[in-house]
């Protein structure tokens, strides 16, 4: 790969979907041997969780399948991440008018929903945030998945 690419994962609390999607994209970029080219970062829409860590039921079970997040802090979408990123992926549909909203103003990179890598099916990662303990393991299903794609998808454009 000759280029970095970096990578922004967009949710709107940024404690639940976008972190997770950090921690399990981060091992398989690790995996890959390719964490030298490949910046990674997570945020939210929304501003009620600045500064906070993962929610604990994402920690968890990101835990079991070998993903720490305990590192993460929650940090608010910015109008220059459109600049600073190559690829910002979000969410849901609620989070791509979000920060479509934004991109039509200032241009820069166009946001795009992540599933579109990951080939399940589905458009948007559902929200576990109000939800039981199996819409963070579907979650996890979900962003592994798309996350090979869009490894895939960045060594096939940078190769
Ligand atoms: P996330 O989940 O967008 O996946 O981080 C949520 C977390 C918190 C809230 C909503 C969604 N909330 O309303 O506080």
């Amino acid at each position: 790969m000759s280029k970095p690419a970096n990578v922004l994962f967009v949710c709107l609390g940024n404690i639940c979907r976008s972190p997770t999607a950090e921690g399990v994209f981060r091992k398989l970029v690790a995996r890959a041997g390719l964490q030298d080219q490949i910046q990674i970062d997570s945020c939210g829409t929304g501003n009620w969780h600045i500064g906070k860590g993962p929610d604990s039921r994402s920690q968890e079970a990101a835990q079991k399948r070998g993903v720490d997040l305990s590192a993460l802090k929650a940090r608010q979408f910015a109008e220059n991440d459109l600049k600073t990123f190559d690829y910002v992926v979000v969410m849901d549909r609620q989070n791509l008018a979000d920060v479509k909203e934004i991109w039509r103003q200032t241009g820069g990179t166009e946001p795009t929903l992540f599933l579109e890598y990951g080939r399940s099916g589905l458009a948007e990662v559902p929200d576990p945030y109000f939800g039981g303990e199996d819409g963070f393991e579907h979650v996890l299903d979900l962003v592994e998945k798309a996350g090979e794609g869009l490894l895939r998808d960045i060594q096939e454009r940078l190769a």
